[in-house]
């Protein structure tokens, strides 16, 4: 193909991204209604296994689900619903990031519990976790990192639908010459998450959201987030609105002369997805940071890390740390609406994993395995 026939394919690719893009941005401006739970006679939980340690951990998460929630499945308040099929062996045998018949089972509840998925490098397989996120309309991902000890205590409210994500797996590229990917920013789309940013801010004494991008590169992008940010932060006057660019703020979070004092992030999708890694690194591992997918109408709760397989391949799966998933599982107990469950479960996790450490998981056989640390915690409920 002549690069000529290549540039015209990719104007016409690029038409038919903007028209898709700007019908999601109508749509959203449309507005939903958040779920209330309250209301509702019964919750159906999605529980989904994934890939590599997913299957390991999201065991010992159900075993524990089971005890917490013990008087609401028995009452069928609470419905568990196992669905089968994310697996990357299933998606990629089907080409499809989530097969029909699972996206069809997991619409059917209402919040979901996820074990990680693999996302396969390259290719045009989108990522489960990217697509689950698009067709959920999950648009605020939220992960708490808390070092008690150091009165560090931040919460991150990442995009979660759009930005480098959204399109990551339709770029251009011209063989052997070049290649190019598209972010975007849309105005409804990071209104709704900096509000969401703003509302936890208010609704927890906290006094400031950090507004985090690289607005001094990406102009269009993520000056408009910037702008729209400080938009939304004037609702909010008795909270402060700073913003930072993600290279000095990555700089920052190893700085204990400053980090105790940020408190609530907001930012884009990818600046978000790396930083959040290296938060739950200063917490204590990736293995050990809860994070939440929400939207109006689902909710999906995971562990912030992947599938480690490479953890599968050394024979040492058994050795997963479940604490991540854990946190999840906690954080959609509390998002369902069940406030004193949730608090004694972060109670019972705090002891176990910043406190006692009676049980340790290190990842390897020096350290205890998944299923012992879930005794352990379950002992303790
Ligand atoms: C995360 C993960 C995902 C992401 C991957 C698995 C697609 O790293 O949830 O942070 O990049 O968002
Ligand atoms: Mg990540």
């Amino acid at each position: 193909m002549s690069d000529r026939t290549y540039i015209d394919q990719a104007c016409e690719q690029f038409r038919a991204l903007l028209e898709e893009q700007l019908q999601r941005t109508e749509k959203m401006e449309a507005g939903s209604a958040p779920k209330d739970f309250a209301s509702m006679d019964k919750i159906t939980i999605g529980i989904i296994g994934g890939d590599g340690i997913g299957p390991i951990i999201m065991e010992q998460a159900e075993r524990l689900l089971r005890k917490v929630m013990s008087d609401e499945i028995a009452s069928g308040r609470i419905v568990l619903k196992k669905i089968e099929g994310l697996t990357i062996e299933n998606r990629t045998a089907l080409g499809k990031a989530v097969p029909d018949d699972v996206l069809a089972a997991i619409k059917s509840c209402d919040v979901l519990l996820k074990g990680p998925t693999t996302t396969p490098k390259g290719g045009t397989l989108e990522s489960a976790n990217v697509t689950l996120r698009r067709e959920l309309d999950l648009y605020a991902n939220v992960r708490p990192v808390q070092v008690p000890e150091e009165g560090i205590d931040w919460i991150f409210y990442r995009e979660n639908t759009e930005g480098e994500y959204v399109l990551g797996s339709r770029g251009v590229e011209i063989p052997g010459k070049l290649s190019m990917d598209f972010k975007v920013t849309t105005e409804p789309g990071t209104r709704r998450i900096a509000k969401a940013a703003f509302d936890y801010a208010a609704a927890n004494g906290k006094t400031s959201v950090t507004i985090v991008t690289k607005a001094n590169i990406m102009k269009k992008t993520d000056g408009n987030f910037t702008r729209i940010c400080h938009e939304v932060a004037a609702d909010y006057p008795q909270i402060e609105a700073d913003d930072w660019y993600i290279d000095i703020m990555t700089a920052n979070l190893v700085n204990k002369d400053i980090r105790s004092n940020f408190q609530v992030f907001v930012l884009p999708n990818l600046y978000g997805d790396i930083i959040t890694d290296e938060a739950a690194e200063i917490q204590g591992g990736v293995g050990t940071a809860g994070s939440a997918n929400m939207g109006d109408r689902y909710a999906m709760f995971e562990a912030i890390h992947g599938s480690a397989p490479r953890m599968i391949e050394d024979g040492l799966g058994g050795y997963a740390n479940p604490s991540s998933i854990f946190k999840a599982a906690e954080m959609m107990i509390r998002h369902i609406g069940f406030t004193d469950k949730a608090d004694k479960l972060a109670a019972v996790l705090e002891e176990c994993c910043e406190r006692e450490k009676k049980v340790v998981v290190t990842g390897f056989p020096d350290g205890a395995t998944c299923r012992e640390f879930a005794d352990y915690v379950m002992e303790k409920l």
